[in-house]
């Protein structure tokens, strides 16, 4: 939801800038602009659309000056135009802002601050800030002091920088609820809303806490509280390679992420699992066996892939530890007065750790007196420093908007999680575990085969990509799988696609098949696979066309289709972790063939900081 970045120092900020955006862009991309403060004033650029469009601009006309801020925007106030793109300024263009967030009082200030004769440009909640700045400054002429005044009377979101045309020589940025971390260099200061954009330039961050204010000069960082206190922060240091951030010589993020997933189920396992004692090491998360045995219920919660991931956790933790799970969506979870105590667990997962509705719910769980673990890949996120113990998944920087390898390290995340409640309630034996622990580490190799075998995939692509519908169909387990593949294609091809635990199919979606209608059957060997294979002649006898995700060897499913994609065999609980794979490179290789741009589909942004 946006992505903003600042700098100072001795190199031009403008280039410094549209790099770092670069690597924001997967927050938003309605629309992109930058600001300097040089020569006493201040200097704009921004378009309506992709970064682009902004870069061309900038060889055009460019931007001169060491201090600045940028911005890549997901619309939430006002159209994507031009008139709408950040940064924005003051009446009298003295100081300019960026902002990712939203602010939620800012009709009312808007309101107040025409009265008092401000002159407003955009329809964004933005520009309010920018007013509200300045009018504050009529006070002392302080933009410090005048910034942390108005920020007392916003309520909201924010994650903003701001400059100012006399004093070109401090970048101020501050922070709630949106992230926002500071990159502190040699002779130059950075901010930015995602480490990516920083990492060429320096690994040392500072994670800003909500209500803190940065003034940043070339040598050094000041953070303060909203009262002018000065906070002492720790630097942190970040270990991804640049290069993870990097396409790698695939066409798309997405392909090289999908790729990447072997090597990632192997980091998730990381040092976690001994096979021959069996053991699971989760320290991490500050888990007694005392409270595995009294825990009551568990709840996960999350929001689109995230929560998918939960629905399959909800499978494995039940069968596993034999534990009562309800999965939630974030967005409601809050609303609906959950049964939750200091006897329940809650189980929050995000790809990005700073979903709004994620860690609005952590802390409405917290609050209800809950312990709340998480399961999280980006390291120093919101969500990750506010739970009580994080699980970090290691799947490294995820661009592509459309989520894969981050999905199958959640769900090798929670088999881990299960198996440890399992062996803690005395529920799963040792050689159980053991051959479980045995399994989990097969999983890269069999993955491996899959994407091996991925052009096999090319003719079944190219003969549904123009369909305008499709249904998935999954039981059981990979029910959440099914829910997962249609999300997929539904993001990336904009086809419209539905999901159903198949057993429901003739309680209603059943009437929507006919000779158009492709409907994917996750098929793989199971409990359920004869009733499967029943769902499957449904469809075949109303003239559906099955696409199968089949076993390696399974012949039987050839009598009912042709459309069939092989996946290694292994353990039931095991197999969303294959299975969601080809359902990824087919939504992927659908995507391709319409045209679309998989890695920045329509509408969407990487991460939701709004609720
Ligand atoms: O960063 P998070 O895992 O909290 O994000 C949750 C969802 O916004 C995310 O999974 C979204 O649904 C993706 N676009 C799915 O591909």
């Amino acid at each position: 939801m946006c992505g903003i970045i600042g700098y100072i120092g001795e190199q031009t900020a403008a280039d410094i800038i549209l790099s770092g955006l670069q690597k924001l862009e997967y927050r938003g991309y309605d629309s992109a602009g930058v600001a300097i403060a040089s020569d006493g004033k201040i200097e704009r650029r921004r378009c309506e659309g992709k970064l682009v469009k902004l870069a061309n601009l900038l060889r055009d006309q460019p931007l001169c000056g060491t201090t600045g801020i940028g911005h890549t925007r997901w619309a939430t106030h006002g159209r994507p135009t031009e008139f709408n793109a950040h940064p924005h300024i003051d009446c009298t263009g003295a100081l300019s802002v960026v902002h990712n967030g939203i602010i939620e009082n800012y009709l009312k200030l808007k309101q107040d601050l025409i009265a008092g004769g401000h002159e407003f440009r955009s329809q964004t909640d933005t520009e309010a800030l920018a007013h509200l700045i300045e009018e504050e400054m009529k006070i002392d002429n302080d933009v410090e002091k005048a910034l942390s005044r108005a920020l007392k009377k916003v309520d909201g979101a924010y994650a903003i920088g701001v400059i100012h045309k006399d004093s070109p020589d401090i970048l101020l940025a501050a922070r709630k609820s949106s992230p926002l971390i500071l990159g502190i260099g040699d002779g130059e200061n950075f901010i930015a809303s995602d480490v990516p954009a920083i990492l060429p330039y320096t690994r040392s961050i500072i994670y800003l806490e909500d209500e803190e204010i940065a003034i940043i000069s070339r040598d050094k960082a000041v953070v303060k509280n909203l009262d002018g206190e000065t906070i002492e922060k720790k630097i942190e240091h970040i270990e991804w390679n640049p290069v993870l951030a990097e396409k790698g010589g695939f066409p798309h993020f997405m392909l090289k992420e999908i790729f990447e997933q072997p090597q990632v189920i192997r980091n998730t396992i990381g040092g976690r699992t001994d096979e021959e004692s069996a053991k699971i090491y989760l320290e991490e998360l500050g888990l007694s066996v005392e409270e595995a045995q009294k825990l009551s219920a568990i709840y996960i919660v999350a929001c689109g892939t995230a929560y998918y991931a939960g629905m399959v956790g909800k499978y494995m933790l039940e069968k596993l530890a034999r534990v009562h799970v309800d999965v939630d969506l974030a967005s409601e979870f809050r609303y609906r007065a959950p049964m939750v105590d200091a006897n329940t667990l809650v189980i929050v997962i995000s790809q990005s750790g700073e979903t709004a509705d994620t860690l609005a719910a952590l802390r409405e769980a917290k609050s209800l007196g809950a312990k709340v673990i998480g399961i999280v890949n980006v390291k120093g996120s919101s969500i990750a420093r506010e739970v009580d113990g994080a699980l970090y998944i290691h799947a490294g920087p995820e661009i592509g908007v459309a989520s894969t390898k981050a999905y199958v390290a959640m769900l090798i995340a929670l088999l881990l999680l299960s198996l440890q409640f399992g062996r803690m309630r005395g529920l799963v034996s040792v050689p159980e575990a053991r051959r479980l622990i045995h399994l989990l580490k097969e999983l890269p190799r069999n993955i491996e085969t899959v994407l091996s075998e991925a052009a096999d995939m090319n003719w079944i692509a190219d003969r549904f990509c123009e369909c305008s519908d499709f249904l998935y169909l999954g039981r059981g387990i990979n029910f959440p799988t099914a829910m997962e593949g249609s999300l997929k294609l539904k993001e990336i091809s904009y086809i419209h696609a539905e999901a159903y635990a198949a057993g429901e199919m003739k309680h209603g979606p059943i009437a929507l098949i006919d000779r158009r209608m492709p409907v994917v059957a996750i098929a793989t060997k199971s409990d359920t696979y004869d009733k499967m294979l029943s769902n499957v002649q449904e469809v075949i006898a109303r003239e559906g066309m099955v696409i199968a995700l089949a076993t390696t060897g399974d012949e039987q499913i050839k009598e009912y289709t042709q459309n069939v994609i092989y996946v290694p065999e292994t353990e039931e609980i095991l197999s969303p972790i294959i299975n969601v794979v080809p359902l990824q490179l087919l939504a992927y290789k659908i995507a391709i063939n319409r045209g679309s741009d998989v890695d920045q589909p329509r509408n969407l942004a990487k991460s939701v900081t709004v609720e």
